[in-house]
This record gives C-alpha cells, sequence and structure tokens, in this order.
C-alpha cells in the first residue's frame, strides 16, 4: 500500500472543524488533485457509508442499543475503506480522515463503557487492521468541550452532544491512554489554547507528517 493515512480526532467541541477548515486551505492548493480529505462516520463518495451515519447520529433513535450504535460505526467504517480509503491510498493519494477507529474506541469503548479492548477487536475486524499512519489530536478539557458545545453551538446537536459530563470524561480518558499505548503515531495539540494557535501548531505538525509529500 503506498500513500499516507492521516486521522484527526478529538473530544467534541476542541474545534476540529475550524481547524480543518484552516489547514485543508492550506494543504488543498500545496497537494492538489493528491489530497483525499473525508470523515467519519460515513465517508466521501460512500453513499452505504453516509446512510449508516445518517441512522447512527439521528438524534430521533433513543431506544439504539450501545452494541448497535458501535456495530454501525463499525459497519460504515468498513465500507468506508472498501470504496474511499483503501483505493485512494493504491492511487498514492493522501488521505486525511476527519475520526477513524480512535473515535469508536474512545466514545463507544470509553464513553459507553463497553470496553476499549473489545472495541478494538471488533474495529481489527472490520478495518483488517488498516491504521493511520498518523494522527492529530485535539486535546481538550472536557468541561470546556462540553460547555463550548452548550453555548456556541448553532447547528444541529447530534446524538452525542448531550450526554453528561461523565460521558465526556470517560472519552478523553480513553483518547489518552490510546496515546499513552501509541506514542509514535499520536501528535498531540493543546486545543484549550486560542484557536488561531490551534492551527498554527496543527500546521506545523502536519508539515512534518506530510514532509515527503510536501518536500
Ligand atoms: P459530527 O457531527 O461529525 O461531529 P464532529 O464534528 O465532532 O466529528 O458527529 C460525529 C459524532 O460521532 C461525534 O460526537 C463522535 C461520534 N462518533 C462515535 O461515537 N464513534 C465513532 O466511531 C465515530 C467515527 C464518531
Amino acid at each position: 500500500m503506498t500513500g499516507k493515512f492521516i486521522s484527526i480526532e478529538g473530544p467534541d467541541g476542541a474545534g476540529k472543524t475550524s481547524v480543518l477548515k484552516a489547514i485543508l486551505a492550506e494543504l488543498r492548493p500545496l497537494l492538489g488533485e493528491r489530497l483525499l480529505v473525508t470523515r467519519e462516520p460515513g465517508g466521501t463518495g460512500s453513499v452505504v457509508a453516509e446512510a449508516i451515519r445518517d441512522l447512527v447520529l439521528d438524534p430521533n433513535l433513543p431506544t439504539m442499543d450501545a452494541w448497535t450504535e458501535a456495530l454501525l460505526y463499525a459497519a460504515s467504517r468498513r465500507q468506508h475503506i472498501v470504496e474511499t480509503i483503501e483505493p485512494a491510498l493504491a492511487d498514492d493519494k493522501v488521505v486525511l480522515s476527519d475520526r477513524y477507529v480512535d473515535s469508536s474506541i474512545a466514545y463507544q469503548g470509553g464513553g459507553r463503557e463497553l470496553g476499549v479492548e473489545q472495541i478494538a477487536k471488533l474495529n481489527t475486524f472490520a478495518t483488517h487492521g488498516l491504521a493511520p499512519q498518523a494522527t492529530i489530536y485535539l486535546d481538550l478539557d472536557p468541561k470546556i468541550g462540553l460547555e463550548r458545545i452548550q453555548t456556541q453551538r448553532s447547528d444541529e446537536v447530534n446524538r452525542l452532544d448531550v450526554e453528561a459530563l461523565a460521558f465526556h470524561q470517560r472519552v478523553t480518558q480513553a483518547y489518552h491512554e490510546l496515546i499513552e499505548r501509541n506514542p509514535e503515531r499520536f501528535w498531540v495539540i493543546d486545543a484549550n489554547q486560542p484557536l488561531d494557535q490551534v492551527i498554527e501548531q496543527t500546521s506545523a505538525s502536519m508539515h512534518q507528517i506530510l514532509h515527503d509529500e510536501l518536500g
């Protein structure tokens, strides 16, 4: 497999959307057609994965069982890999995914308390072990994250956003365990800082990760 696979992760409210927007404005002119931007749940160019996204994030489905949810995220990811990620990597592209397996480990494994090992296993099965070479993590105090979601957000609030602080604390803790276990893969950015600094540091990390591709 050629190409480069990078994911971006973080708890809700970390400013991932704004940071990504700024980073993409910088990377697009440099990488052109070589850059493929995608997201999870769902995925660029995958009708099936996007249909599962609509289902799994639907706030009108409060009876959804936590394992059903975990399986749907994994199913969406499987389709995303087959239709989007693998073909792009085979074509030597730089694939930048807004969330990937770490989100399931943090939210379903930690947040929903299904167990990080179990969710990791489920995802190894779904992905056949396909993992990003680098992951940018926007690190944020979960209290601040929740405050930001509740006060600043004008767009639709999804099912997970309305969870209690304890849920968000478990999510962050699971992310931190992942970082401890995979220090060579994670690039941690302090997202408690003002947005322009978060963007600047993410950009600097991205340039190091893409040293060969941009050089
Ligand atoms: P989205 O509206 O895309 O939010 P964000 O900008 O925070 O990525 O919704 C994604 C939500 O789905 C987010 O709250 C995290 C959650 N999620 C999981 O719980 N498990 C997963 O495997 C993935 C990919 C996302």
